[in-house]
């Protein structure tokens, strides 16, 4: 049999491949997640994501130069506090650690980038939950949307362009707007963390920020059974006024990616997580697979599904490869 229809024709040449390749990765699409931990003066290595830092503030902002030279489109800033508590006081302390990366970024690059800030109480509560617990322990939905309007406020005035709602509370874009326009700080938006699944991905993550959860996150962070659910958080999330939405982890969803990208009128970000970084990183050190290439292809695949931006601990040295 000869073949009539040859698709090969046009997998012949890197040039011919290059021309016809429908999905681009180019450095404003990726976003860098940072970690600014309070009272360390070296950068403080995370053994579960080799090559990912707790950053000084020093060293925050010596990286968050050099990804930005790398073209990176943003970055997003987490706090590592020193101390911890059950309703997350540093979170809201314009002296807290998260708020002083915040400034200390925002007076070195301006508007240069875009700077984003991790609007959650998980990294400030002693008890690890992203909210404030009621009087029976669990997380107390209406009293944790007033912390989270304190904490936007705060960021707001710390610099960060965009706030990012981590929290899988009800109703929390529609607070953060609020609060945030009744102080006259309409110009501050919201990246919405709309569909967010209770994920063994974020395992290192838990590392990275120094924090231990009592129990888990199930009553509000989505099971992984569900995408329907994702629509509705969606829908949600840009009734209630948000600028982005964001799908998260990345990989294991990429339908629910494909889906929210599809009706989305806003742009739509995917998180590729730290468990997610781990295991490529895991596999390539023994040898398994090639690094360089399962990184490509992982987020080119994220790109493929729908996302406009992706957040990825290898923002930097991805930029620095697809330039
Ligand atoms: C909550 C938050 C988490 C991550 C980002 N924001 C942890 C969680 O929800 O358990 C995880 C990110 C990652 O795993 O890379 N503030």
């Amino acid at each position: 049999m000869v073949p009539i229809k040859r698709p090969r024709r046009l997998r012949a040449t890197p040039a011919l491949r290059r021309l016809v390749a429908e999905t681009s990765l180019e450095p404003r699409h990726l976003v860098l997640p940072m970690f600014v931990a309070e009272g360390i003066s070296e950068p403080r290595p995370i053994t579960s994501m080799p090559g990912v830092v707790q950053h000084t503030p020093d060293s925050l902002r010596a990286a968050a130069v050099e990804a930005v030279a790398a073209g990176v489109g943003g970055l997003m800033i987490f706090g590592v506090p020193e101390t911890r508590d059950a309703t997350g006081t540093g979170a809201t302390d314009p002296d807290g650690i998260l708020n002083v990366g915040l400034r200390l970024l925002r007076d070195e690059l301006g508007d240069d980038t875009v700077l984003m800030a991790d609007t959650c109480l998980d990294e400030f509560t002693d008890h690890g939950h992203c909210g404030v617990l009621a009087a029976d322990g669990s997380v107390d939905n209406d009293a944790t949307l007033e912390r989270y309007v304190d904490m936007a406020l705060v960021q707001a005035g710390c610099g960060a362009h965009l706030l990012g709602p981590s929290g899988m509370m009800d109703g929390q874009v529609a607070a953060i707007r609020t609060g945030l326009d009744a102080a006259g700080l309409e110009r501050t938006g919201i990246l919405a963390y709309s569909a967010k699944y209770a994920s063994a991905f974020y395992g290192p993550f838990r590392e990275a920020v120094g924090s231990t959860l009592r129990g888990d996150r199930k009553t509000y962070q989505q099971d992984p059974a569900n995408r329907r659910e994702s629509l509705h958080e969606v829908d949600l999330d840009l009734a209630e006024g948000a600028d982005m939405v964001m799908v998260k982890p990345a990989m294991a969803y990429l339908d629910v990616l494909r889906e929210v990208a599809d009706r989305s009128p806003v742009p739509v970000a995917a998180y590729q997580v730290s468990g997610e970084y781990a295991m490529i990183t895991a596999a390539a050190q023994n040898g398994w697979i090639d690094r360089d290439r399962a990184v490509l292809e992982s987020l080119t695949g994220i790109r493929r599904a729908g996302a406009d931006v992706v957040l990825t601990y290898w923002a930097t040295e991805v930029a620095g490869w697809v330039r």
